[in-house]
């Protein structure tokens, strides 16, 4: 099983439209996958697909029930898809957002004694996180095989994305690859390599455009789900085939 971590600096980079889609992508290539909500500050996966579990990933880490009683299988992809849901409940997400060192250790153990024991059953674990350093963020990643870092052309974002590889991801010496996203319509990729600089450039795997069409589905499904052909849903292949 391959564990990967979609993770920003900035918030609304588009890292939950790429982990869905990616998630898409790779149960319609017959891999078997699960896509985790870990993004407690704002969680946004349980109204993209309407679901209301009894389990949430919070009730996993709160020791409440077992990581197999909290994933639900997405109908359409036949036992190929599984996700995880994080609560919504005020309290929940306040309990989840307490950076307790102690307690997130716990977690952290929790969480990748969790990861092994979908290891037989799944191919990928995706986790979608919330943006900036935070424990539920920080320890995914430290649960990963690899990390996707999906950063805009805002030049705060670049600087951010740049800081966070050099005194993270490298001294953790963490898997890790940039993902450009809402490039402007246009732009080269000589142009993009320039603005991003040497650091970001070695590390990117895909730049994608800013699509009018993605936002106007406004996270009611994904434009890879809707639009195969659209080339945001070519790019969403083209991650796949890479980290693959
Ligand atoms: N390539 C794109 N072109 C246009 N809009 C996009 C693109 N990628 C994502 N978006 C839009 O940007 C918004 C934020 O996307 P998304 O929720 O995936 O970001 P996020 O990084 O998960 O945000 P957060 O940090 O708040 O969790 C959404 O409205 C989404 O439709
Ligand atoms: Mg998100």
């Amino acid at each position: 099983m391959k564990t990967i971590t979609i993770h920003s600096y900035r918030g609304g980079t588009g890292k939950t439209n790429i982990a869905l889609s990616m998630a898409e992508c790779l149960a319609q290539r017959e891999k078997q996958v699960c896509l985790m909500d870990f993004d407690f500050r704002a969680p946004s996966l349980g109204s993209f697909f309407g679901y209301k579990p009894s389990n949430y990933i919070n009730d996993f880490l709160e020791e409440r029930c077992g990581i197999e009683d909290l994933l639900v299988s997405v109908e359409e992809f036949n036992d190929r898809l599984f996700v995880g849901f994080a609560s919504s409940e005020i309290r929940d997400i306040k309990e989840a957002m307490k950076e307790d060192k102690k307690k997130q250790m716990k977690i952290l153990s929790k969480i990748l004694n969790g990861r092994d024991s979908l290891k037989d059953n799944m191919d990928y674990l995706i986790f979608d996180t919330a943006p900036g350093l935070r424990y539920s963020s920080t320890n995914v990643i430290l649960s990963s095989d690899l990390v996707l870092l999906v950063a805009t052309l805002d030049r705060s974002d670049l600087a951010g994305t740049k800081r966070m590889i050099e005194e993270i991801h490298e001294i953790l010496n963490m898997p890790h690859s940039v993902i450009i996203n809402k490039a402007p319509a246009g732009i080269s990729g000589e142009e993009v390599s320039k603005e991003i600089g040497d650091k970001l450039s070695q590390n990117m795997i895909c730049t994608i455009q800013c699509y009018c069409e993605v936002m106007s589905l406004r996270g009611r499904e994904t434009i890879f789900h809707h639009q195969p052909e659209h080339p945001f849903s070519r790019a969403i292949e083209e991650i796949t085939d890479k980290i693959s």
